[in-house]
């Protein structure tokens, strides 16, 4: 079999001969045989074994005909290093045993050892780099999200104590920014050292905070990370999650190649919001896969009709996946990307 090529040449804003597709969070528990696997073993010990968490990234690839790999880890895995001490809990997600509460708090965490304390993700990443034949992405947690986890402790609704600190303490907060942006960094760097061919910063919870608290609090620290793995020559993608559509029109200096939508804003006008400079990767709503095939394929049509339109988009998506979703129809649904799209980009 060739290297498929085709999300990576999207990425770039070259043509295609079919719309490339992936789905965030695909490696999960709608999956079975993964469900098996979970019965033995928790997130953390998977990440820890290489060949297993190899076998799991593949499990997607295989069985739904994706055009890329997501490595199969947690946004949450490298915080361990810097000291954070936390448990992936089921149903609820991360919980954190020592929240950051204070500028104490900031100062004690470690500086970040990728080589020294996640070698097992990084042999992970060169398995997959010798065994895929489509690109293999990586990812972090942005900034903002992974502060949200560590404020917290836990996940939340509102954000409370998270923007509390922002308000009333903002010399903690940036310091905290500081402090994640320059782990996100290495690990990027690793990430891309040892194999990775594209990466995506998961700011999964930045669409809580209004555009100018974005553009206060949040913003320069993306810019600066951009910024300073823009020497690294994959595709850089900055998805900023969920309710994310009024932040579209603030990103115009990040030095990412692809921004990722959520299924708010139809791809048209999240281009138009964006400007040319970007490629374009979502959208559809992930809770549309709850009905029947026939609707799941009149919205991915709508989709796909904008995302034509222009050079740079890659189908996904609006958020991840939950573990109710069906593989059939998921397997059906990457078929339908491809063919559909095949057609419509030769009526061009
Ligand atoms: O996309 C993939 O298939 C790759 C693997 C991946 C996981 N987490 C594995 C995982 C990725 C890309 C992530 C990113 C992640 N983790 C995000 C950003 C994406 C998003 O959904 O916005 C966030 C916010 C987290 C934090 C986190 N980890 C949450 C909220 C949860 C869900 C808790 C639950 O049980 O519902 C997790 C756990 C987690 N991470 C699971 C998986 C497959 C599910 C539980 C499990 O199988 O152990």
């Amino acid at each position: 079999m060739t290297y498929n090529d085709r999300f990576i040449r999207a990425c770039k804003k070259e043509t295609v001969d079919q719309l490339p597709v992936w789905y965030m969070r695909q490696a999960g528990r709608y999956d079975p045989d993964y469900r098996k696997i979970k019965e033995k073993y928790s997130l953390l010990e998977i990440c820890q074994q290489p060949e297993l968490a190899a076998e799991v990234t593949l499990m997607p690839v295989h069985k739904l005909g994706v055009d890329a790999a997501i490595l199969y880890s947690d946004i949450m895995n490298p915080v361990a290093s810097i000291g954070i001490d936390f448990d992936i809990v089921a149903n609820v997600g991360p919980v954190i045993h020592n929240p950051i509460r204070s500028v104490a708090d900031v100062e004690r965490l470690k500086p970040f050892d990728a080589e020294g304390d996640l070698g097992h993700v990084l042999e992970t990443i060169r398995i997959l780099d010798r065994e895929l034949k489509v690109p293999l992405i990586t990812f972090v947690g942005a900034p903002f999200t992974i502060a949200s986890y560590l404020i917290e402790g836990r996940p939340s609704k509102t954000y409370i104590r998270t923007k509390t600190m922002m308000y009333e303490t903002p010399e903690i907060w940036f310091a905290l920014m500081d402090k994640l942006g320059d782990m996100v960094i290495e690990y990027l760097r690793a990430q891309v050292k040892h194999g990775s061919k594209a990466f995506q910063m998961f700011d999964s919870w930045v669409g809580s905070l209004s555009p100018r608290d974005f553009q206060l609090y949040v913003l320069p620290t993306i810019e600066r990370i951009f910024a300073s793995v823009a020497d690294l020559d994959v595709p850089k993608i900055y998805f900023p999650g969920v309710s994310s559509g009024e932040l579209l029109p603030l990103l115009h200096n990040v030095k990412a190649d692809v921004i990722g939508l959520d299924w708010r804003v139809s791809i048209a006008e999240g281009r138009r919001r964006l400007g040319e400079k970007f490629a374009v990767q979502g959208n559809l709503d992930p809770f549309i896969l709850t009905g029947p095939m026939d609707i799941i394929q009149r919205e991915a049509a709508h989709i796909i009709d904008q995302g034509v339109q222009e050079p740079g988009y890659i189908f996904n998506l609006g958020h991840g996946l939950f573990p109710e979703a069906s593989l059939d129809k998921l397997k059906q649904l990457t078929e339908y990307v491809h063919t559909y799209s095949r057609e419509a980009l030769a009526k061009r």
